[in-house]
């Protein structure tokens, strides 16, 4: 199972951004969007091995967390608005924002909200604790370059991701300090779903060649 946790600094954690207007009124969650379709989608095909957790900074209810379960989703599609239209409707559903507030439904933090959706109060702390004891590798230009990391695309890695600010520097000290390495992609830097393609692609390859 490999997981995504992607970090929206200022990304809404409320439903009330426009669908018609989504970098504007949702502090460019379209990134984020867009890292759901390049982490979970493969062409005619949903990658049912991943995980993905939408680290959502901006807004008044902030910080809240969407985890994505390949296994469990349904009706996911690769167009940037009806991943909108989900993301929205998971967070605009009051019954949500009650059981969250108690704490959680029994089973963790995270509250059901559409298949394999789930929506949590709470920011990198909860997710941490949520990943257990992984791998953990963060994406970050001039890094260490992955090629070099024989150990990486193991079933249990994790990568963070920026958003188009890249990841802040008390993320930054958070993750080191929960033992994440460093690692790049080459010497351009890449819009963050392109990030995740160009790293799923390298997680292929050396699937593939594990056979
Ligand atoms: C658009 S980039 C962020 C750019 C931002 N201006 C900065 O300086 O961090 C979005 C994210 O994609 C990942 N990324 C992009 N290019 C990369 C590269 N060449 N190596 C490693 N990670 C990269 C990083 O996680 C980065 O935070």
């Amino acid at each position: 199972m490999r997981r995504f946790v992607i970090v929206g600094q200022k990304a809404s954690a409320s439903g009330e951004f426009l669908l018609d207007d989504v970098p504007g009124t949702g502090g460019r969650l379209d990134v984020l969007l867009r890292c759901v379709r390049a982490a979970m989608l493969y062409s005619h095909g949903i990658r049912r091995d991943v995980v993905v957790y939408l680290l959502l900074g901006g807004g008044p209810k902030a910080p809240r967390t969407l985890r994505f379960e390949g296994a469990a989703a349904t009706f996911l599609r690769p167009d940037e608005r009806s991943i909108g239209i989900l993301v929205k409707k998971a967070l605009v559903l009051e019954r949500v924002h009650h059981a969250a507030a108690r704490g959680g439904a029994v089973g963790g933090p995270f509250v059901p909200v559409r298949p394999g959706v789930g929506l949590a109060n709470g920011g990198l702390s909860l997710i941490l604790a949520d990943l257990g004891g992984a791998h953990l590798y963060m994406l970050d230009e001039g890094a260490p370059d992955l090629r070099s990391e024989t150990a990486l695309g193991g079933a249990d890695d994790v990568f963070f991701v920026g958003d188009h600010l890249g990841l802040d520097e008390a993320t930054r000290a958070s993750l080191s300090a929960a033992g994440a390495r460093p690692i790049g992609l080459g010497p351009v830097s890449v819009h963050a779903e392109d990030a995740i393609a160009v790293l799923w692609n390298e997680v292929d390859r050396r699937d593939a060649t594990r056979g």
